[in-house]
């Protein structure tokens, strides 16, 4: 048996409760069946995200006090400057106070209405940055990546003649910008390899496109390209992150994930891009050396990143959610193959294919969940979508239960909890109902809309 082994020690430890099921069911009947309204208290294992709750090292917690503090030319900043041209060998920066804080002003400047932005999966706040500005978003997944049990290696690839499909279609001159995410989000945690991303670096040449890479989950990618991709066995994670920084333009992110810490920002090569958007920085964010970010928050960043470099550090993520997966799968409960990154995604489509997806079937089973267990996943599923402008649904190309695994936080014993609860959640399944909203939010409803058993 292949068991996932912990290459850290735990040295601060928080207490954890585990209310009764009564008080489970009341409490997810008080946060409107989703997830997000839940308040920690009565959650045992938080496994909504992975975003600001990663542990950090303790070479981070120790940066942290020696933060230099200032509003403008901290020498904190000047070090988390360096340590990002350093790995990714872009002279300009601009800090953001996180991911969706980049995708914002990235949507302002670069994004006109009726423009396209091609990509290979969508993330929530990244297209309603995009829609907000009048963009289009063409979504051009490779096909394997929607098939939820695959053995395809990298899901999150882009399909190359999809891209220079839609260019045709729209013209190059309507792009704004090509979008690749690392570790694509909502389809599981998948990564592209090196390889697609040197493909579509030749398109976007063809074509005089910008390429931006959304790095938030990079960690997860960069591992799986040094295991996966035949042509990158033999290099170090520091090169592989250099050769995919070469191939783009811009990389942003959120700190939150990337180097475990918080905050966020973009690296780029142009100046011309970099005064088009440096504007933006001190009227959204805060001013140009800090973005938004507290000066700790920035230590804990520049060690967190060089500590992506090292391949015992990322490995840990897709060790623990690669475990789960085959345990889960043991047990015949439909999950998202290959194991990915970010957690482990639940396929509720099939789970509870006896709910509707006009019920939010992702839904349900989250909340089913969180009663059973006191496992707090998050929905990504219709639920996360918007609707189209004339008040239609759209469904979600796949209903998942993502339950995260924020590194180096859950022991393995704990990973067992999760599924044997799955398990008998799973043998008594026919218990959940679907769900409709009792109150919905026009943007990002997920986040605080309130929903009520049909
Ligand atoms: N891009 C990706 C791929 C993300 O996963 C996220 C956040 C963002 C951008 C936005 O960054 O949260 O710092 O503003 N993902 C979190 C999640 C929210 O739970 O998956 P942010």
């Amino acid at each position: 048996e292949s068991v996932p082994l912990e290459m850290h020690k735990v040295r601060i430890v928080q207490k954890l409760n585990l209310p009764p099921v009564e008080r489970r069911l009341e409490a997810i009947t008080e946060a409107g069946n989703n997830t997000f309204l839940l308040r920690n208290a009565d959650v045992f294992m938080d496994m909504l995200t992975d975003s600001g709750v990663n542990a950090m090292s303790d070479q981070q917690q120790a940066a942290m006090m020696i933060a230099d503090d200032s509003y403008a030319g901290s020498a904190t900043y000047t070090r988390l400057e360096a340590k990002l041209q350093d790995i990714f060998g872009m002279d300009y920066f601009l800090p953001a106070h996180q991911g969706r804080a980049c995708e914002n002003i990235l949507g302002q400047v670069l994004v006109t209405p009726g423009s396209v932005v091609p990509m290979n999966y969508h993330f929530t706040t990244t297209k309603a940055h995009i829609t907000l500005n009048g963009g289009i978003v063409e979504e051009l997944v490779s096909d394997a990546g929607l098939e939820v049990v695959s053995v395809h290696p990298f899901k999150g690839n882009m399909d190359v003649a999809k891209l220079q499909a839609v260019i045709g279609k729209h013209g190059a001159d309507k792009i704004a910008f090509v979008r690749m995410e690392a570790g694509t989000n909502l389809i599981g945690g998948q990564p592209f390899s090196l390889e697609n991303l040197a493909d579509i670096r030749k398109v976007c040449d063809q074509h005089r496109l910008l390429l931006v890479l959304d790095a938030s989950l990079l960690a997860d990618n960069l591992h799986f390209i040094k295991n996966r991709e035949e042509s990158c066995k033999a290099l170090s994670i520091r090169e592989i992150t250099r050769k995919m920084a070469d191939l783009c333009d811009l990389i942003y992110f959120s700190a939150r994930k990337l180097g475990c810490a918080r905050g966020g920002g973009m690296c780029m090569r142009s100046e011309e891009l970099y005064r088009r958007m440096r504007g933006l920085i001190p009227l959204y964010e805060g001013f140009l050396t800090y973005g938004g970010m507290s000066v700790r928050e920035m230590e804990a960043l520049t060690v967190g990143l060089e500590e992506t470099m090292d391949e015992e550090v990322i490995n840990q993520g897709p060790q623990f959610i690669g475990y789960m997966v085959d345990e889960l799968q043991k047990r015949d409960i439909p999950v998202i193959t290959p194991a990915g990154g970010l957690g482990c995604h639940i396929n509720a489509m099939k789970f509870v294919d006896h709910i509707p997806q006009a019920q939010y079937p992702a839904g349900a089973l989250a909340s089913a969940l969180y009663i059973a267990g006191g496992i707090r996943g998050m929905e990504r599923g219709t639920l996360s979508e918007q609707r189209e402008p004339d008040g239609s649904e759209i469904f979600a190309n796949m209903e998942l239960v993502r339950l995260a695994l924020p590194r180096r936080v859950f022991t393995l014993s704990q990973v067992k909890y999760a599924v044997d609860r799955l398990e008998w959640l799973y043998a008594n399944r026919r218990l959940i109902g679907g769900l409709v909203f009792t109150e919905e939010p026009e943007i990002l409803r997920f986040f605080y809309g309130r929903l009520a058993p049909v």
